[in-house]
């Protein structure tokens, strides 16, 4: 097995309860894992070394929240908005036709452009969710494709109810022969809860049938309206509620109380013109939050999780510290894993290193590509 040993690490910010933040360090890759970490003088010999001259490292982030599997654009969609149209659940349907007109190859060849992006933007592991097919046959493609280059992928089949079709007969289409069908390429189920899209007990059904098939909860919560879906996630110990953009006292205390992570988009309230969900609020009452990307062709189609964490710094009042976490530890959290997110001895050699001397950069220089390198696995990609 080879060692690397990453030495003239000028702050190596571990996200580990054990190991800290350490600077002057150095860090021992061997194989796909974390051989050793700790302060410069005291590294062990390696085969080979590599100088990173006194540059920030970092757990490469966890994009626990993404839609990739999808055809076409919505530009045109994205210029009305800035003019002034309000962002709807019913975009959705266009990207749909798009996505089942669209041949395998196209498609995977778009994902694999969207998780190139995603590793030069410092991103390790990402989810990724069907929910543009919203046909038996278009969304078994979406999970097959998806799974080809993430374990993290999710059943999206409840994301709206397609066009001209009965919505109690799409249920039960959702429910049975579909998911039947792509739960076994797939780890978790998802629901859009939201005016348009799914309400409460629609919602509760689908998850409880995913859930009976095998999968694991995780939903679409309080994206446009505080309605009840944070409860929803709570009741079933989903792993994470995301959006949380319009959370009552309720939310707030029902999600603290929980295992249930609070997931915050940040580039979809900067791509929609909305009000950014209260991290401040979360945080003080003891809630987990992630952040993620959200990349999808309708409401966000940003890939840059740096921009996420400037977003949750300067638009949510996130500390950096807080938002760096909430992106790494916090993703991993939201995807239930704990071999990543975190840098220690034994944990998957997942990491980014920053054109920057300190993690502060991601939000003092946003907009600036900052991602010196992404490791995947002990490999530079
Ligand atoms: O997370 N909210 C549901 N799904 C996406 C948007 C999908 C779309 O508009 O195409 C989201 O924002
Ligand atoms: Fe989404």
């Amino acid at each position: 097995m080879t060692t690397t040993l990453l030495t003239g690490i000028g702050l190596l910010a571990t996200q580990d309860d054990e190991f800290g933040e350490l600077t002057d360090a150095a860090l021992l890759i061997d194989g796909d894992r974390i051989g050793w970490l700790g302060p410069a003088a005291g590294a062990p010999a390696a085969a080979r070394a590599h100088d990173l001259a006194g540059r920030c490292v970092l757990p490469g982030f966890v994009d626990s929240h993404a839609h990739l599997l999808f055809a076409g654009d919505r530009a045109a969609e994205f210029a009305a908005r800035m003019s002034g149209q309000p962002y709807t659940a019913g975009g959705i349907r266009s990207t749909v036709a798009a996505t089942r007109a669209a041949p395998d190859a196209l498609l995977r060849a778009n994902l694999a452009r969207l998780a190139g992006e995603l590793h030069a933007a410092g991103v390790t592991t990402f989810e990724c969710k069907s929910g543009y097919g919203l046909d038996t046959a278009t969304e078994l493609r979406s999970v097959r494709l998806a799974a080809e280059q993430t374990p993290e992928v999710t059943f999206l089949g409840a994301h709206v109810v397609p066009a001209d079709t009965d919505r109690a007969e799409y249920l039960d289409l959702v429910c049975g022969e579909m998911l039947s069908s792509c739960a076994p390429h797939a780890r978790w189920v998802d629901v859009f809860c939201e005016r348009g899209a799914f309400d409460v007990d629609e919602s509760r059904a689908v998850l409880r049938a995913g859930i009976a098939a095998g999968l694991l909860p995780r939903l679409h919560a309080n994206q446009l309206t505080a309605g009840g879906g944070v409860q929803l996630a709570v009741e079933l110990d989903a792993a994470s509620a995301d959006h949380c953009t319009h959370l009552t006292a309720a939310d707030l205390d029902a999600l603290a109380g929980s295992g249930t992570v609070a997931t915050l988009l940040p580039l979809v309230e900067f791509s929609t013109r909305s009000p950014y969900p209260d991290a401040r609020a979360l945080l003080d009452a003891g809630a987990t939050v992630a952040l993620a990307t959200d990349c999808n062709p309708g409401s966000g189609y940003s890939t840059s999780m740096p921009l996420a964490i400037a977003l949750a710094v300067r638009e949510m009042r996130m500390t950096p510290a807080e938002a760096v976490r909430a992106a790494t530890v916090g993703g991993a959290a939201a995807l239930r894993r704990d071999d990543i997110g975190r840098l220690a001895v034994g944990r998957r050699a997942d990491l980014v290193v920053l054109d920057a001397p300190s993690y502060l950069h991601l939000a003092y220089r946003p907009g600036v590509p900052l991602i010196h390198q992404t490791w995947l696995g002990g490999v530079p990609v």
